[in-house]
């Protein structure tokens, strides 16, 4: 079998980033390149200084720091990489459709097929393709058939390989996973795959299976992830009316080994770049194959997920006394988890529009978003003017600042710091009554009813 030496990545995005510096700083013989398009990205990923990376991710900057340079490089020169690389990640972006057949619930499968053209153009001698993005199941079957008929004669060989990582722990992820996955035909093409990651990860969690199986998998395994947060949303509006605390639910029904303990912290809803694309994938593909029961099944998980997001932005409306225009509210978070940078489908963007659009004016801090993309976020909604969204909407980089004359405080990511902060003096420089709607049950009910906040956690 053809040992691997030199490995490209398309797409140097907060998949094929870390994933990439792992393979590399754990494959110390092999040379890893990442290209993408993006000249700022790249430029971004060769910052001398790794508190500049594209990707925050905790004990990342070290990783990148130890093999960037060795043998792990980033480039904007795709097609050199393509031409020298024996095996090919493809980590490139996979939105769901905003437009045509499909819009709203298909993968926009356009980035995944201009790659395949560019290797099957570029390639001079044999490649093993590995599918890293997360696609709808038998896109494999579509970059077969883009590739091999380019008639140059060059074998291709596919494999999927979805990632499994959480961002905000995506190192440790990537280091210790619980399993990884490989799909493919050719047993030489699998194995050679199977010895990168080798390097570092015990061969019994390396699980190898037929391509369909591998594709599938990581859409269900996401489904099944968000459906256990949905599920205990819709417990938690329950808790509300009812006296029960979701919190307490959640651990009498985790300690049962059969249901088990993780997932199940009930949240203003989930977000991050997968879940919810994920899940109209697989929504969609079973309405293509006619399976509407099947469809119906798992579209319930994202119409909770909304509900969620919309019931916490009129609860706040309710409690402060069924209007908030012209009331400044803190936003203490806007990245769809603590300790990452990203904002994608974050549960943030929703409560805010919701409250814009009762002409709240809403301060946001968060420890690692930029203005820029806040603003962005808001705009790419089509909501209202961007003149608009900057009239309403302030960014500032002090949470005490953000808190200053406030209103109500809201929180929507569950970073660290925020159960840290002085909340006696906090109170001191909110206006009376000082709301506080807790979307991630972060502080501590007692301490600030102590403090004399009017203090609503969800699902309590
Ligand atoms: C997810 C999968 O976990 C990962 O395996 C896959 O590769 C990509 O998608 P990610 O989206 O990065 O990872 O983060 P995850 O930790 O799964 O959280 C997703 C969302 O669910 C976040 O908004 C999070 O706050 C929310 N969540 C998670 C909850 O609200 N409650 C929970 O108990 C867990
Ligand atoms: P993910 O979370 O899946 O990593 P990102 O959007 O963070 O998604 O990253 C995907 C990256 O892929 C982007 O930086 C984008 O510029 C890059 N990309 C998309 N198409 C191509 C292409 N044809 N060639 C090189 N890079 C590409």
């Amino acid at each position: 079998m053809k040992e691997i030496k030199k490995i490209t990545c398309i797409g140097a995005g907060y998949v094929g980033g870390p994933t990439m510096s792992v393979i590399a700083q754990k494959n110390p013989d092999v040379e890893v390149t990442v290209v993408d398009l993006n000249h700022a990205r790249i430029a971004a990923w060769n910052d001398e200084d790794l508190d500049n990376l594209p990707v925050y991710e905790p004990g990342l900057d070290a990783v990148v720091g130890e093999a960037r340079g060795r043998n792990l490089f980033f480039s904007t020169d795709v097609d050199k990489a393509i031409s020298e690389a024996d095996m090919i990640f493809i980590s490139v972006n996979t939105p769901t459709k905003t437009y045509g057949k499909g819009k709203g619930q298909a993968a926009d499968l356009k980035f995944i097929e201009l790659c395949a053209r560019q290797i099957a153009a570029v390639a001079k001698n044999d490649k093993i393709v590995v599918e890293k993005s997360t696609l709808p199941v038998r896109t494999a079957e579509a970059l077969k058939n883009i590739l091999e008929n380019t008639g140059n004669g060059v074998n291709f060989h596919i494999l999927s390989n979805p990632e499994f990582l959480a961002e905000g722990t995506a190192v440790t992820d990537l280091h210790n996973p619980d399993r990884v996955l490989i799909g493919g035909e050719d047993a030489e093409a699998i194995e050679a795959l199977v010895n990168v990651y080798a390097a570092w990860v015990p061969r019994e969690r390396i699980l190898t299976t037929n391509l369909w199986s591998s594709e599938l998998s990581k859409l269900v395994a996401n489904a099944f992830l968000a459906q256990r947060v949905s599920s205990i949303n819709a417990i938690s509006e329950l808790c509300e009316v009812t006296g029960a605390n979701v919190d307490e639910v959640a651990r009498a029904i985790g300690q049962d080994s059969r249901i088990g303990g993780k997932f199940l912290k009930a949240s203003v809803g989930f977000g991050g770049s997968c879940f919810q694309k994920d899940i109209l994938n697989l929504v969609y593909i079973a309405r293509t194959y006619n399976l509407h029961e099947v469809a119906d099944y798992w579209e319930q998980v994202i119409i909770m997920n909304d509900h969620q997001k919309t019931r916490f932005a009129e609860k706040i409306i309710q409690t402060m006394y069924n209007t908030v225009n012209g009331k400044h509210i803190a936003f203490l978070g806007w990245a769809f988890k603590k300790d990452t940078n990203d904002t994608r489908e974050s549960a943030a963007i929703y409560v805010a529009d919701h409250l814009l659009d009762e002409e709240a004016q809403v301060v946001v801090y968060d420890p690692k978003v930029s203005a820029e993309q806040i603003y962005k976020d808001l705009d790419y909604l089509g909501t209202r003017s961007p003149e608009d969204n900057r009239r309403l909407v302030k960014v500032v980089d002090n949470a005490y600042e953000a808190l200053d004359g406030a209103h109500a405080a809201a929180i929507l990511t569950e970073w660290d710091e925020f159960k840290g902060y002085d909340w006696a003096k906090v109170k001191e420089g909110m206006k009376k009554p000082s709301f506080v709607f807790d979307g991630r049950k972060l502080l501590d009910r007692n301490e600030l009813n102590r403090l004399g906040f009017a203090y609503y956690a969800i699902g309590e």
